[in-house]
C-alpha cells in the first residue's frame, strides 16, 4: 500500500449526540454542545467523528425515526449550527461522518403519511403494504427486533405496513426507484455540505423477500433470548438483492471526493464480508462487531481475529468496533483494568478502530430506575436486560453538578461515580484510561506500522495475546494479559531487544527489554522491536 485513505488511518469516535454536551439548558446534548469540545477530541487524538442521527424526528426511538431526512431536529440545533459545527471541524483537520437511516422513517415522514392515506396514493408503494392472512391475521409470521409482529394493521385503507424496528418506524420499500432515487438525493444534500461519509444504519435490512415467505423457526432460541430470535430471520435481513442496492448507495458516494460509506451490519464474519462487495463496490468498511459480543479470552480473540483477517476480501480494509449505543459499556463487561487491555487491543489491531465516547474515561453501565427508563426497546421487551439507556448517560465532563453536562437535570441520569470519573480528573491523572487513550493515540500516529503495517498472530497459552505488526521493517510487538496473574513472555524470534512504548498501567514508558518481558497481571504492552541486542540500543 503505498497512500493510505484518511478512513484507514484515521481513528473515528462515535458521539451519541443527546449525550455529549448540552448548550442550550434542555438536559439533551446538542450540537452547539459538540462544537465546543472539538479540540477536546483533537487532544484526545481522533481523526474523525461519527454523529448519531440529528435529523428531524419525533424521538420514538431517538432520532432513528426521522420525520424529514434534511434538516436538523430543534432539539439538537439549527442547519446554522451543523454548518458551524462542520467548518469548526474541517478548520481542526476532524472528518465528520453522519447516520444515513435509510430501512425506515418515521411514521410522522410525509412520505408515510401520503403513503397511509389511501390505497391508491402515488406514494402507497412506498412502504411495504400487504392484506391481512386472513380477517385480523398478519400476513406472516415476520417479527420485529422491538417485539411481536412486524405488521402493523392501519384501519383506515384495511392493510398492515412492515416494520422490523417500532410500530412508528415503517419500513421503505427499497425495490420501488423512486425510493431509491430520493434516498440518494438526502445522500447528496449532504455530501455537497462536505460531509466526510455516512454510517448506514442496519443496512443489511434493507430489502425483504419479494414472495413473503415465513421466516423458519430458530432451533438456536433459548429461553430468556431477545424474542424475534425465535425465528431465523432469513427472509427479512441479508437478501442477496441488497448488494446492488449498496453498490448504487456507494456510486454516489463515488461522485464525490474521499468520503466513506460505513454500513450497520450484525451477521456472522463469512456473511460479514460479503458487504465489502463485488470487486470492492460495497461499503468502504462494513462494521466488525465480533469483539462486542467476544467471550473475553485469549484464545477466542486470538481465533476470532485469526478469523476476520483471512476471511477479507483482496483489498478489504478491516475495522474493529467495542461499543456503541446498542450494546452494553466494554467497561461493565469486562471490567475497569481489562478495559486498559481492550483500549490497547482495539487501537493495535489492524484497521480502522471506532471508539464509542466515554469508553476512553471507562464509562460503565449505569443502572437506570424503572421511572427513568426511555429505550422504547426496554419498555416494548421488559426485563430482558435489552435496555438500551444503561450505555447512553451523559459523558461525565468534571466533578461538577450534572458532571458539567448540563445545568439542569440530564435525560438519563449521571453515573453515581462521576465526582471521581471524569474527564478533568483524568486530564490532570497520569496513570488514567484517558491518559492511555490519548498515548495510544498519539502512538498510532506515530507508527507506520500500527497505523498500516501487517498483523502477525504469535501463539500463545492462557490468558496471553500477542501479535506483531510491521511496516518496511519496523516491527512492533503487542502483548495483552487478560488475566489477573503475572508471567513473563519471550520476544519473538530474530528480535533480541526492544523498547517499551506504553504500558496499560502507563508506567513504563521507554523501559528496555531484552529477550524476555516480565508482564503484570491485567497489563498490556507495547514494544518496538529492534534486530540489535540491548547494548546497542541509544539511550
Ligand atoms: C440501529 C441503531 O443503532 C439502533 O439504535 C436503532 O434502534 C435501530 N437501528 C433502528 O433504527
Amino acid at each position: 500500500m503505498t497512500s493510505a485513505c484518511w478512513w484507514q488511518t484515521d481513528v473515528i469516535y462515535q458521539i451519541y449526540p443527546r449525550s455529549f454536551l448540552d448548550r442550550n439548558g434542555d438536559g439533551i446534548g446538542d450540537l452547539r454542545g459538540i462544537a465546543a469540545r472539538l479540540d477536546y477530541l483533537v487532544d484526545l487524538g481522533v481523526g474523525a467523528i461519527w454523529i448519531s442521527p440529528i435529523f428531524a424526528s419525533p424521538m420514538a426511538d431517538f432520532g432513528y425515526d426521522i420525520s424529514d431526512y434534511n434538516s436538523i431536529d430543534p432539539l439538537f440545533g439549527t442547519m446554522a449550527d451543523f454548518d458551524a459545527l462542520m467548518k469548526a471541524a474541517h478548520d481542526r483537520d476532524l472528518k465528520v461522518i453522519l447516520d444515513f437511516v435509510p430501512n425506515h422513517t418515521s411514521d410522522q415522514h410525509p412520505w408515510f403519511q401520503q403513503s397511509r392515506a389511501s390505497r391508491d396514493n402515488p406514494r402507497r408503494d412506498w412502504y411495504i403494504w400487504r392484506n391481512p392472512a386472513q380477517p385480523g391475521v398478519a400476513p406472516n409470521n415476520w417479527l420485529s427486533e422491538f417485539g411481536g409482529s412486524a405488521w402493523e394493521f392501519d384501519g383506515l385503507t384495511g392493510q398492515y405496513y412492515y416494520h422490523a424496528f417500532h410500530t412508528r418506524q415503517p419500513d421503505l420499500n427499497w425495490r420501488n426507484p423512486a425510493v431509491r432515487s430520493a434516498m440518494h438525493e438526502v445522500l447528496r444534500f449532504w455530501l455537497r455540505k462536505g460531509v466526510d461519509g455516512f454510517r448506514v444504519d442496519v443496512i443489511w435490512h434493507l430489502v425483504k423477500d419479494d414472495q413473503y415467505r415465513d421466516n423458519p423457526i430458530n432451533p438456536q432460541f433459548r429461553l430468556g433470548d431477545p424474542p424475534n430470535r425465535r425465528l431465523v430471520p432469513l427472509y427479512t435481513t441479508d437478501r442477496p438483492e441488497v448488494h446492488d442496492l449498496i453498490a448504487a448507495m456507494r456510486r454516489v458516494i463515488d461522485e464525490f471526493d474521499d468520503r466513506v460509506l460505513i454500513g450497520e451490519i450484525y451477521l456472522p464474519i463469512e456473511r460479514l464480508i460479503a458487504y465489502y462487495g463485488r470487486d470492492l463496490s460495497g461499503v468502504h468498511l462494513p462494521f466488525n462487531f465480533s469483539l462486542i459480543g467476544a467471550r473475553w479470552q485469549a484464545q477466542s480473540i486470538a481465533k476470532l481475529i485469526d478469523e476476520y483477517e483471512a476471511a477479507l476480501p483482496p483489498g478489504g480494509w478491516p475495522n474493529w468496533v467495542l461499543g456503541n449505543h446498542d450494546r452494553p459499556r466494554i467497561a461493565s463487561r469486562v471490567g475497569p483494568d481489562q478495559a486498559r487491555v481492550a483500549a490497547m487491543l482495539l487501537l493495535t489491531l489492524r484497521g480502522t478502530p471506532t471508539i464509542y465516547y466515554g469508553d476512553e474515561i471507562g464509562m460503565q453501565q449505569v443502572p437506570i430506575p424503572p421511572e427513568q427508563i426511555r429505550d422504547p426497546l426496554e419498555k416494548n421487551v421488559p426485563g430482558r436486560g435489552l435496555g438500551r439507556d444503561g450505555a447512553r448517560t451523559p459523558l461525565q465532563w468534571d466533578g461538577g453538578k450534572f458532571a458539567g453536562f448540563a445545568t439542569v437535570a440530564p435525560w438519563l441520569p449521571v453515573a453515581a461515580n462521576y465526582a471521581q470519573q471524569n474527564i478533568a480528573e483524568q486530564i490532570r491523572n497520569p496513570g488514567s484510561i484517558y491518559r492511555l487513550y490519548r498515548r495510544l493515540l498519539a502512538l498510532r500516529r506515530e507508527q507506520p506500522a500500527l497505523r498500516r503495517g501487517s498483523y502477525r498472530p504469535i501463539s500463545a497459552n492462557g490468558d496471553l495475546l500477542l501479535y506483531t505488526r510491521e511496516f518496511e521493517g519496523d516491527r512492533i510487538f503487542v502483548v495483552l494479559n487478560l488475566g489477573s496473574e503475572p508471567t513473563a513472555v519471550a520476544l519473538p524470534a530474530e528480535s533480541r531487544a526492544g523498547r517499551l512504548l506504553v504500558s496499560t498501567f502507563g508506567d513504563r514508558d521507554r523501559e528496555l527489554v531484552r529477550e524476555i518481558i516480565d508482564i503484570r497481571g491485567n497489563e498490556g504492552v507495547v514494544v518496538e522491536l529492534s534486530k540489535q541486542a540491548v547494548d546497542a540500543l541509544p539511550d
